[in-house]
């Protein structure tokens, strides 16, 4: 008990160090942009064994995973074995050499990643650190890991018992859970290796206002993600709010991927990678990489949603609009675009309209002004295109649709935005300054919208 006041009163006197200790992660480069990778949990939970660790390093490289940004390997729970007489933490009988294994993972250009908790025991009541802090962080550093998630689990029945023993502070626990957090991040700075500190403790407390001053890189803001459209759907578009609190070397953490693990359509895996994009969330993904669909990797490694995630912007993103079930989320990009994500919750193919003049970006007007062929039919004109646009003017191409084309008073056009559908490649005409498209059902147009 007394050790336990001494540790929360440590934790406390350190707090004004937090900012100086997340400015230091910033400058040894630790999650610049959200962290790409993959965690073992979601796809192979408690059975998860070394020679999955290595197939997935593996696959991370033969498929194109690691060059697409997904670098870290992440193991999570259940890795853990018995603690020995001088409280060095051995590993269960599935990892055979974690060091061994770090070098593996490190040899194919990758990091490597682990699981604790603050409590006495994991999620799935393997060994933890609570009063182990400093010796599993050497652990963790002499095996060569980059990573630590640090999952909240037991700690919270530590918390329960001193709420219980001090009903008049009302803060006990929150106060208890910052002081550990704090702990494990100053114990990963004394081994001076740079490990990205990841805080799972599902959002309690409003993670989101205080995770950076504890040190922590990334922070779930949910409970666990599932293999299933309505909680991936309750879980992403539950983060509408929470913009402000991320940027670079923090970032708010909506749980893993689940593209790849097999429950849910095309259509909702690129409903989940779009809003995690405009999210700026971490992108870990979650299946078996061993065994991947073209289908899968097309959704995991489209470069270009990748792009919007990975923006060195660092600005997540928000919802603008919400009509029924058709919501509207946007994302600034460095150099002055949105990236756009018109989303249908619906069960059915829903037509959304997206107006330009509402997103606040600004055309320029340059060399990249360039006709884009116009969505017509029946004669009816569905867009109006402009080649140069520069001082010298422009030129209204002579097209059947051309007749149409506004032109401004002083004779130029007005410069355009550049719109491509994100997932298709392809560009993408306004009517009027208005973008419609149809949406298929639990499905997504992502848009990156130009200057
Ligand atoms: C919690 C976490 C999960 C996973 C499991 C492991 O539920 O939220 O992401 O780490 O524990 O036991």
């Amino acid at each position: 008990m007394a050790n336990r006041w001494l540790v929360l009163a440590i934790g406390l006197a350190m707090c004004g160090a937090a900012g100086a200790q997340r400015d230091m992660a910033l400058e040894a480069g630790l999650a610049k942009t959200p962290p790409m990778g993959w965690n073992s949990w979601n796809h192979f939970a408690g059975r998860v064994t070394e020679q999955d660790v290595k197939d997935a390093a593996d696959a991370l490289v033969a498929s194109g995973m690691r060059d697409a940004g997904y670098v870290y390997v992440n193991i999570d729970d259940t890795w853990e074995g018995e603690r020995d007489p001088q409280g060095v933490l051995h590993t269960n009988k599935k990892f055979s050499n974690m060091k061994a294994l770090g070098k593996y993972i490190h040899a194919r250009g990758l990091k490597f990643g682990i699981y604790s908790s603050p409590g006495p025991q994991t999620c799935a009541r393997y060994a933890a650190s609570y009063g182990y802090e400093q010796k599993d962080a050497d652990l963790y550093a002499s095996w060569g890991v980059d990573y630590l998630k640090y999952d909240l689990c037991s700690y919270r029945m530590l918390m329960l018992a001193a709420q219980a023993d001090h009903p008049d502070d009302p803060d006990i626990g929150n106060k208890m859970m910052k002081a550990a957090y704090l702990k494990m991040r100053e114990a990963l700075d004394k081994t001076g290796r740079p490990i990205v500190f990841s805080l799972c403790q599902y959002g309690e407390d409003d993670v989101w206002k205080w995770g950076a001053d504890v040190g922590g890189n990334l922070w779930r803001t949910t409970g666990d993600i599932q293999d299933n459209y309505d909680r991936m759907a309750k879980i992403g578009f539950g983060q509408a709010g929470l913009a402000k609190y991320a940027g670079p070397g923090h970032w708010n953490d909506p749980d893993m991927l689940e593209v790849g693990n097999g429950r849910m359509t095309a259509d909702e895996y690129r409903t989940h990678m779009s809003l995690w994009a405009l999210l700026a969330a971490p992108l870990l993904a979650g299946n078996d990489l061993s065994k991947m669909t073209p289908e899968t990797k097309s959704i995991l490694m489209n470069k270009a949603v990748i792009a919007i995630d990975q923006d060195r912007l660092g600005v997540q993103g928000d919802r603008v609009s919400q009509d029924g079930d058709l919501e509207i989320w946007s994302k600034p990009l460095s150099g002055g675009g949105k990236a756009v994500g018109l989303f249908n919750r619906g069960t059915a193919t829903a037509s959304l309209s997206l107006t330009l003049s509402d997103l606040g970006v600004v055309a320029r007007r340059d060399a990249r002004q360039r006709p884009v062929a116009p969505a017509s039919t029946d004669g009816v004109v569905t867009g109006a295109s402009y080649v140069g646009g520069s001082e010298v003017g422009f030129r209204v191409l002579s097209t059947p649709w051309s007749k149409t084309a506004s032109v401004s008073a002083s004779g130029r056009a007005p410069a355009r935005l550049h719109v491509t559908n994100v997932w298709t490649g392809s560009p993408v005409v306004d009517v009027n300054g208005v973008v419609t498209e149809p949406v298929p059902a639990h499905g997504v147009v992502l848009l990156r919208v130009e200057p």
